[in-house]
């Protein structure tokens, strides 16, 4: 794979960050959180955008450790909101530690991200900051209205879509133009960058949703079901409500209207999966996801760099498009 060596720096850049050390109970989840891995995509995303137009793009690395720093950031509160027991494949840190922790970590996490990202070049420094400000007030609208849906049944698909691109996509979009201001792109590249992060990050976020139902728990390391539990308005339900029809709607409806914690949690799973499938929700997610990813690629092959310079990043978003994890 020949994006191999740019996981591989970034993963040592990462296990060479230092959050801080006293209390250590403030530090420990962090250097916890970040050591359970993950996919590492957006400071991949932010490297091989760099790799695009310099040689050099190692002069990236500590920015784009601040993306995946932020990142971790908004799992470790997001977990607190989806009450999700396990991330990675390991307990949540507000179920190892509790949910003062996880808070106060994600807390300092965010100033970590800061102080990363004043690794970029002085003169690049407003434009970089300005630009990460927007987009993590981005990220906190979409979580706010993920959660103001999950008690709404009139979510249009249009509205879904909105949600996503916020609390996900806009950060993959940054993740890419970072690399682009690093390197010295030109705005017209920087944009086009952004708007094939945030084309993957949709294609992305729908295939998350699709996993959260369909994942292999082993791989996807997730809660399977957790989506279905809170009544998220993910595309799949969305689009479930608009096609049951008589029997069908009925059962739905009954699942999505108990009160919470009056159910059997795995049963709701079973019973709102099953309906997904007979009415093909599973397909239509997919394509949907890979309607996105297509649009992604389309702007990834309209940037003007040579095409042996683009080869790792396509062979990244290829891999993006496959993921089970
Ligand atoms: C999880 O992100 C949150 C979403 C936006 C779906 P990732 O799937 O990138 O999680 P890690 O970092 O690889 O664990
Ligand atoms: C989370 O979306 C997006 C952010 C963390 C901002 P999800 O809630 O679907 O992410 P997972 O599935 O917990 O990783
Ligand atoms: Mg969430
Ligand atoms: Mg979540
Ligand atoms: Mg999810």
């Amino acid at each position: 794979m020949t994006f191999q060596p740019f996981l591989e720096a970034i993963s040592k850049q990462i296990d060479n960050t230092i959050y801080g050390q006293h209390p250590n109970e403030l530090y420990e989840p962090i250097r916890y959180i970040m050591s359970l891995g993950g996919k590492r995509l957006r400071p991949l995303l932010t490297a091989l955008s760099a790799n695009l137009f310099i040689d050099d793009w190692q002069k990236c690395l500590k920015p784009a450790i601040a993306v995946e720093v932020f990142h971790n950031f908004t799992l470790m509160h997001d977990d607190i909101m989806d009450c999700a027991p396990l991330r990675r494949g390991k307990p949540t840190v507000h179920e190892k530690w509790n949910a003062n922790t996880a808070i106060l970590s994600g807390d300092v996490m965010l100033v970590n991200a800061y102080e990363l990202l004043l690794d970029v070049e002085p003169f690049q420094l407003p434009r970089v900051i300005k630009r990460f400000n927007r987009t993590a007030a981005e990220v906190c609208e979409g979580q706010q209205l993920d959660m103001n849906f999950e008690t709404r049944s009139d979510v249009s698909q249009d509205e879904y879509i909105e949600m996503i691109r916020l609390k996900t996509s806009v950060l993959l979009g940054f993740a890419m133009e970072l690399g682009g201001m690093i390197a010295g792109a030109d705005e017209a590249t920087t944009q086009l960058l952004y708007d094939a992060g945030v084309n993957m990050g949709l294609g992305f976020q729908l295939k998350d949703d699709l996993l959260d139902v369909y994942g292999d728990p082993e791989k996807f390391g997730k809660q399977v079901g957790g989506d279905i539990i809170a009544n998220k308005k993910t595309f799949m339900l969305i689009e479930a409500l608009l096609l049951a029809e008589g029997e069908t709607k009925e059962k739905l409806d009954y699942w999505l209207h108990l009160e919470q914690g009056s159910y059997d949690t795995a049963a709701k799973v079973a019973a709102v999966t099953a309906i997904y499938t007979e009415l093909g929700i599973d397909k239509i997610a997919e394509s949907k996801s890979d309607e996105f990813f297509t649009k992604g690629f389309e702007a990834l092959h309209n940037l003007p760099a040579a095409p042996e310079r683009k080869k790792p990043l396509i062979e990244f978003a290829d891999f993006l498009v496959g993921r089970e994890s």
